[in-house]
């Protein structure tokens, strides 16, 4: 059969993909047509230079294998800018080379008609080339673009088949498409990953496997996953794979198959979790232009959100308790009126304490709050989700409350925010408080090693305590950025305590969905690779050649903590949760959150978990908070990998300007993977993100393996080298610079990137950070080695190397453990809690008392009341019930900051008194 000549053929066969930096080939792409019109403008004002012709040459060179994987400028826009750059007219080319940047600088090709125009002749005299942006009923249809893979076609066939797609657009349709054409699986995998308007593809079967470009790391990366003969995989095996590939790095996604084969038996052979329909090619293309835009369609629905705005349209009494509904007493008064100017009118209009005529009730959802909250669950890859409407705080709470029982263990990571301490309180649960690895230097944790949480585990299954270890409660990501590798963490707890459960507080993390680098990181993804796994024949080999090699499993064999444990998969259960503050990293109001849930057994928790979420709910939830859950969860469906990819390539670009930055790096430094995690923990050595340390298939692998990684987008600025600490940094870019940041440690600042960040932002910090280094550079180099530098020298050295080291969790007095010789630490510290709440069984004594320094040395033991918790860092140096160590005591003194909840210095430290620590706990009143 006489092969066609593919659909890229123009450009240069075999021409390298540069994807070395992954995250900056989309703006690589921006950037090369930008390069381009400068060139065509100088080439328009200065005439026909040789070197500027060779330029123009080498950029159109470099961006048509890229153009291969988006829809707009398009062939024919490319033609012309071809034809103009080569021979043509010089003005129009850089007319033309302006129109097509600026479009795409601004993603103007996605509602403006007139940037598609292909000769700039014909601009006004007839229909414009673009998508139609606006409906026959004046409503904005959002663009988008659908991958279409497709063997073989020639540049005639492809504008054939667009135009064929493009006629079957109704004046009805919501949205608008346009379809690009790619030949092979590895084009259609990049298509995925570099096309962030991409929302629905269509195979068609029996497409070639290689791309004719050279893609040296992206078709390594792609190996690992497939056999190594690819060239003779069966079409349908090889349409599966790529099905279930491109909904591997980008699971919202719908992928159809188009086939001449006989569909039913296709479709009994094909595995179809991964395809949402298949179709008898030709006859079915309206229909399959049906389903694509229904399949958008189920995203971009937002069912309480929809029916609030239609809440608010109608003319309705309130007779609720709630005078701001409506807005009349605010828009009708003397004083208040600015209220309602500033709100605008639909705030009020939109507020109810209504359940009903259209609303719905958030503790007993029946109706669209139930729907939105579906929708959410498929979105974030969970099986039920639960709207919050006070922040992780509180799903914290109800989570903790629901699965826990008094007298339950706990682990507990004793860094987790301070909701999960009063939850383990509210519900009774014993806490064994794990250690994570300190980073002493930046006075910070990262997370729980794996080795400590086994050991924990171990010693209570030796103790036979495992029946009542109940939960494993961590933080992912942390504050800072540490990201666990969730799925071997919770297959190797699961070989101990094969029905134990996970909390996974993932309050910064609800964005790693969208990014296919981060999700793998996250508790509902993990729970799903190993649910699959366990289900599998594979697994099933793999566990009984692990039980021939370990035999009986021994919880006081040393050796097990070296081993890579697997749980028996008759055995083993998937019960694990997240909670998620939506509002920190995605479009959600403040106090926005939810609780996704992955449980085998939730029949045998749903109705404790709703008691919990009866109690902490209020029974007047704000309705805007519902609304932005529903609205940031189709947002996240349909650009959230757009937002997040633009978002992660933003943090990289500031982490590489900062650090290379010949006077900024002088006195600042972003802290890379190498520094905030220890080499013991980064089995891959990988040092840092980004070319020349790393390219995007190291980090990857990095990721799938590393026991912690640092989530590049949490960029911790040392800010101590400057002779700043963490709280004065964070005051001056905010008083100065209007630059908000919300953690500090003693010598560094957390910089959080967000998808609201712009390039324009990225910048921004760099001038500051450059401005301060300036100043600081010609103050300090004045003063040569005066007082000033010699002041200077002092204060980086007391911030950066004198830093107190973190105290440890001490041990819960011996009157709140139930065997005070158990090597185990689990202890009640409700008891402790409520027992502080008689005054007379309470004391204080001021911190740097030498009643203290006597009490350390003599005994008897020094109990703490109540949470202490200094910000930073943020977590309990003290717990209730908990003995207060010398190493404690030392950190608290040598504490610099304003902020101690828990603690005041005037009344010195709370402390339960000794003659009351000698009772049973449990018992506080008698
Ligand atoms: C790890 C963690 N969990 C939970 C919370 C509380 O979340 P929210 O502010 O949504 O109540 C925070 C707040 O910073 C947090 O850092």
């Amino acid at each position: 059969m006489k092969k066609t000549k593919p659909v890229s053929s123009n450009s240069r066969d075999d021409a390298d993909i540069d994807l070395k930096d992954f995250f900056s080939a989309t703006d690589a792409r921006e950037d090369r047509w930008q390069q381009l019109h400068a060139v065509a403008r100088a080439l328009s004002t200065q005439g026909n230079k040789p070197e500027l012709s060779q330029r123009v040459a080498e950029l159109m060179s470099e961006i048509q294998p890229l153009e291969t994987y988006w829809a707009y400028p398009g062939h024919a826009l490319l033609a012309e800018a071809r034809e103009l750059g080569s021979n043509g007219d010089a003005i129009a080319f850089a007319r033309l080379t302006e129109r097509i940047s600026r479009a795409l600088l601004r993603g103007s090709y996605r509602h403006d008609r007139s940037v598609w125009e292909v000769a700039e002749e014909s601009e006004g005299d007839e229909e414009p080339a673009g998508p139609a942006y606006v409906s026959d009923t004046g409503e904005r249809r959002p663009y988008f673009e659908v991958l279409v893979v497709r063997d073989s076609l020639t540049s005639e066939q492809v504008q054939r088949n667009t135009e064929q797609l493009r006629k079957l657009r109704r004046p009805e349709d919501p949205f608008v498409y346009e379809p690009v054409f790619v030949p092979s699986f590895e084009d259609a995998i990049i298509g995925t990953l570099c096309n962030f308007n991409v929302q629905s593809v269509v195979i068609y079967e029996g497409f070639q496997y290689r791309s004719q470009f050279s893609l040296p790391i992206l078709r390594s990366q792609l190996a690992r996953h497939l056999p190594a003969n690819v060239e003779s995989i069966a079409p349908e095996a090889l349409t599966t794979g790529l099905a279930g590939a491109i909904r591997k790095l980008r699971p919202e996604l719908d992928v159809y198959i188009l086939t001449n084969a006989a569909v039913e038996s296709l479709a009994a052979k094909l595995e179809t979790k991964n395809i949402r329909r298949i179709f008898y090619d030709i006859e079915e293309l309206m229909e399959l232009h049906l389903s694509i835009l229904q399949g958008v369609n189920e995203r971009y629905d937002t069912p309480f959100f929809a029916n609030l705005k239609k809440y608010s349209r109608r003319p309705i009494g309130t007779f609720h308790a709630l005078p701001v509904a409506r807005g009349k007493s605010i828009f009708r008064s003397n004083w208040i009126q600015d209220m309602g100017q500033f709100y605008g009118v639909n705030l009020f209009m939109a507020e109810s304490s209504a359940t009903t005529g259209g609303l719905d009730s958030l503790l007993e959802p029946t109706g669209n709050i139930r729907q939105a909250q579906d929708k959410a669950a498929r979105c974030f890859g969970a099986e039920h989700v639960y709207f919050g409407t006070n922040g992780t705080s509180t799903s914290n709470k109800i989570v903790v409350q629901s699965l826990v029982r008094p007298g339950d263990i706990v682990l507990i990571d004793r860094n987790c925010h301070k909701s999960h301490h009063y939850g383990l309180v509210l519900a009774g649960g014993l806490p064994v408080y794990l250690e994570a690895f300190p980073l002493n230097q930046y006075s910070m944790y990262g997370g729980v090693p794996l080795h400590t949480i086994k050991q924990a585990l171990l010693e209570l299954k030796l103790e036979n305590k495992l029946d009542r270890v109940r939960m494993l409660d961590l933080t992912n990501c942390t504050f800072d950025g540490h990201l666990y590798n969730v799925q071997r963490l919770m297959e190797e707890c699961l070989a101990i305590k094969p029905d134990l459960i996970f909390l996974w507080d993932e309050a910064w993390f609800s964005f790693a969905r969208f990014s296919p680098f981060h999700r793998r990181r996250t508790a509902m993804a993990a729970a799903d690779i190993l649910r699959e796994r366990y289900r599998s024949e594979a697994y099933r080999a793999e566990y009984e050649a692990f039980q021939n090699r370990l035999g009986k499993l021994n919880p006081a064999d040393k050796k097990l903590l070296g081993v890579r444990l697997l749980p028996d998969p008759d055995k083993v259960r998937i019960r694990v949760y997240a909670t998620q503050s939506t509002h920190k990293s995605l479009s959600a109001l403040r106090q926005g959150s939810m609780v996704l849930v992955k449980d085998d057994d939730f029949a045998s928790v749903e109705e404790a978990f709703k008691e919990a979420f009866f109690t902490h709910t209020s029974t007047s939830p704000n309705q805007q908070i519902i609304a932005s859950l529903d609205l940031a969860r189709r947002q996240a469906e349909l650009e959230g990998y757009e937002l997040v990819m633009k978002h992660t390539s933003l943090a990289l670009r500031l982490r590489r300007a900062v650090n290379n930055h010949p006077l900024i790096s002088k006195y600042f430094r972003i802290l890379t993977p190498a520094e905030m995690i220890p080499a013991e923990f980064r089995g891959s050595g990988l040092e840092d993100y980004g070319p020349p340390h790393s390219n995007w298939k190291e980090a990857v692998d990095a990721l799938d393996n590393d026991e912690f990684a640092l989530d590049p987008t949490r960029l911790t600025l040392m800010c101590g080298t400057a002779g700043f600490d963490g709280t004065q940094f964070k005051g001056l870019l905010a008083e100065k610079f209007d630059i908000q940041i919300n953690k500090t440690s003693r010598n560094t600042i957390l910089l959080m990137t967000n998808i609201n960040n712009t390039r324009s932002d990225i910048a921004y910090v760099i001038k500051v950070l450059a401005d301060i280094s300036r100043d600081l550079d010609g103050r300090l180099r004045n003063g040569g080695d005066t007082e000033e530098k010699q002041i200077f020298d002092a204060r980086v050295k007391a911030l950066c190397h004198d830093v107190p080291d973190l105290p440890n969790f001490s041990r819960f007095e011996d009157t709140f453990r139930s065997n005070p010789k158990s090597k185990t630490s689990e202890g009640d510290m409700r008891a402790a809690f409520y027992r502080a709440y008689e005054s007379e069984n309470c004391e204080h004594i001021g911190l740097n008392s030498k009643e203290i320094d006597e009490r350390l040395r003599k005994g008897p033991d020094l109990v703490s009341a109540n949470f202490v918790i200094p910000y930073p860092p943020g977590f309990p140096i003290m717990v209730p019930g908990q003995v207060i160590s010398p190493e404690i005591v030392t950190f608290m003194r040598k504490l610099d900051v304003k902020e101690i909840h828990g603690y005041h210095a005037a009344a010195g430290l709370k402390l339960l008194k000794p003659q009351t620590t000698k009772r049973r706990s449990g018992h506080p009143r008698k």
